[in-house]
């Protein structure tokens, strides 16, 4: 099964992407991804000066289910890359070099500065990566810098920033949305209108993992103390998912959208390309299973397309997007479902049942 898909004049050799993390943080772990049969991957975050980035340890913490210990939730209070750019700059050429039929897009963020970001945007470009992917959903750590986040939250800097980006891009450019805000559509209808070609949603939700009980140091604590962080794994997936049906069916035609957020398997990714997704990114997932998890997600997804008879990944792209409607009209279609069975049921020969006065009585509408 020929699972490609091409999105914004991208083709991807199958619609799974690392999602911007961990599993995408120097150039071996890419490679290690693509070997094992990624499409794509959307690298760690990067800035100009890596130095004002110092991560904290401990920076994850898990929330288990109470039933068998299974992780259902993650939070994380990691910033962007610490690594310099000149270094991501050699192995973004490299990686592209080695393999130039796997989807490479950068992770830019900076600070609230039009040089800085379209210096960036422009050395990152010379490197021969496919697309941009504008972190604005950071929520930790860099907002306390004005990135992040603190960019995505707000519509008219999301397309301030954007425009910046656009203006001197020929590759094509999405932009990441924080969940962290009342309307997602506002932030990404702003960067639709400052020139982005996609949309990426979600990052992670601003949370609180837990309490120590026995020390009442809120988690993950660092020398005592801690700070919200951000939160993803399967306990976000709903809320991902509704942010991409919201997104999908609000962004023009040609906006594409890129949806990540608590993808474990072939059936988690397969809901998100239903409801408006043409690439699905995974981070969470990779940290805890391993880049091997993409064999399922192929097995997984060629066996949905051939059971369903759909010929190509596109045909599936927001195929129960029409599914959705008001909750009047669910009330309205009820009624009238149930004026149909009543129909059902008053078929001739239960006449004799009831008195043929009462039967008449039922029929007539006045
Ligand atoms: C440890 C960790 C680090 C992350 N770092 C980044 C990052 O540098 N840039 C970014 O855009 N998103 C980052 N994310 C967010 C993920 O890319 C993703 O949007 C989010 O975790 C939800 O997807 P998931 O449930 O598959 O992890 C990070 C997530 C985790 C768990």
């Amino acid at each position: 099964m020929d699972l490609s898909i091409t999105v914004n004049g991208i083709k991807f050799p199958n619609p799974f992407l690392l999602g911007s993390g961990p599993p995408g943080t120097n150039a071996r772990v890419l490679a290690k991804s693509f070997e094992a049969g990624w499409g794509g991957a959307v690298a760690k975050t990067i800035s100009l000066e890596s130095n004002k980035v110092v991560n904290v340890v401990p920076r994850y913490g898990k929330l288990r289910s109470r039933h068998d210990g299974e992780v259902i939730g993650f939070e994380n209070i990691e910033l962007i890359s610490d690594r310099p750019i000149e270094v991501w700059l050699e192995e973004f050429r490299h990686v592209k070099k080695e393999y130039p039929n796997n989807v490479l897009i950068a992770s830019i963020m900076e600070e609230y500065n039009k040089e800085r970001w379209q210096e960036l945007t422009r050395i990152v470009q010379d490197t021969g990566v496919d697309g941009f992917e504008l972190n604005f959903s950071c929520p930790h750590g860099m907002t306390e810098r004005k990135m992040g986040s603190e960019m995505g939250e707000h519509p008219d800097l999301t397309e301030e920033v954007t425009g910046w980006v656009t203006e001197v891009t020929k590759i094509p450019v999405w932009a990441k949305m924080t969940p962290n805000i009342t309307n997602i559509k506002e932030p990404a209808m702003a960067a639709v209108r400052a020139g982005v070609n996609g949309i990426s949603a979600i990052n992670t939700i601003l949370s609180v993992i837990g309490v120590n009980l026995d020390t009442l140091r809120p988690m993950p604590t660092v020398e005592g103390y801690t700070v919200p962080g951000g939160y993803s794994s399967q306990a976000v997936r709903p809320i991902a998912l509704r942010m991409v049906s919201q997104l999908a069916l609000a962004l023009p035609q040609e906006t594409s959208i890129s949806g990540i957020g608590g993808i474990e398997n072939s059936h988690d990714a397969i809901e998100f390309m239903l409801l408006g997704a043409s690439t699905v990114q995974i981070c969470t997932g990779v940290m805890l299973q391993g880049v091997k998890m993409v064999e399922e997600l192929q097995e997984g997804l060629t066996k949905f397309m051939s059971d369903k008879g759909f010929n190509s990944v596109q045909e599936l792209v927001g195929k129960s997007l029409p599914y959705f409607s008001t909750h009047m009209d669910l009330v309205k279609k009820m009624k009238e479902a149930r004026r149909h069975k009543a129909g059902e049921a008053a078929r001739d020969n239960e006449w004799a049942q009831k008195d043929i006065t009462e039967k008449t009585a039922e029929l007539t509408s006045n």
